[in-house]
């Protein structure tokens, strides 16, 4: 108790008669990784715009806290001096800035140039294809290499929360392996992470603990290595 870097609390959300959110709880320690699972629509990517304060125009009850902060009313750059960093579902890359623009627009709350060249290296080392077209706007990657475009510009801010809607939508199978390990050491590092995914079966793989919503209420909760096990989860969410 006491360690939790993000908590929500009694959080509902509708869209004008849509209820995408019932009233939910969910936190997430130090440390942690925390995987959210469910189908289409259980109100995932709605729980993480809520976290963040970056909903469109709709009700929201309930509280969200951020180190014991409530982040109502913050603008993105708030989000990133707060070092909570937020990869969106799909692309969330700067499509007319270069690749080498994005990762420096990702680090621009630090004044370290060697650290940010050195974190800049590191990158291109993990993910190649950004390094060979380091040069080339954003715009013009594939959906794919915008995607691990946008998990390195939000690493490159040093984050102490990373919040990741869907990071292996839309990627082959070897990047969907490549962006798990990926994710895998950044938690090692110590990074606290919330992560959003359809593949139920490598996020509670990754993952401490899980989150399984359906319909806009948190149906099942607990360690992610029993969850795995678990006889419900396994019939609706990984397919065995
Ligand atoms: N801007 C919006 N206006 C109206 N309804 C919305 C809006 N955004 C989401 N919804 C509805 O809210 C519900 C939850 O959507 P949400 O995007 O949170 O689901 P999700 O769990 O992220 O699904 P997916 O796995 O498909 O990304 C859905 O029924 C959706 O149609
Ligand atoms: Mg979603």
């Amino acid at each position: 108790m006491g360690d939790n870097v993000l908590k929500v609390s009694g959080l509902k959300v509708a869209y004008g008669g849509i209820k995408a959110v019932k009233g939910i709880d969910l936190e997430v320690n130090k440390g942690e990784l925390v995987a959210l699972i469910g189908a289409n629509g259980a109100g995932k990517t709605t729980t993480l715009k809520a976290i963040t304060g970056t909903l469109p125009p709709c009700k929201v009850e309930g509280t969200v806290s951020y180190k014991g902060e409530s982040l109502k009313g913050s603008k993105s750059f708030h989000l990133v001096e707060k070092r909570l960093a937020m990869v969106p579902e799909g692309r969330g890359v700067f499509t007319r800035m270069s690749i080498q623009e994005n990762l420096m627009m990702g680090a621009y709350t630090r004044d370290d140039k060697a650290g940010i060249d050195a974190d800049i290296a590191k990158w291109f080392d993990v993910f190649p294809r950004l390094k060979e077209r380091a040069a080339q706007m954003a715009g013009t990657l594939s959906g794919g290499e915008q995607q691990m475009l946008a998990m390195a510009r939000a690493l490159m801010s040093h984050p102490e929360l990373l919040l990741l809607d869907e990071p292996s939508m839309g990627l082959s199978p070897i990047m969907v392996e490549k962006i798990f390990e990926v994710i895998r050491n950044v938690s090692k590092e110590g990074i606290t992470i919330l992560l959003v995914e359809q593949n139920a079966k490598l996020a509670l793989q990754a993952a401490h603990r899980g989150y399984v919503m359906d319909s806009g209420h948190i149906t099942m909760t607990g360690n992610a290595k029993d969850m795995l096990d678990d006889p419900r989860v396994k019939a609706a969410y990984l397919g065995e």
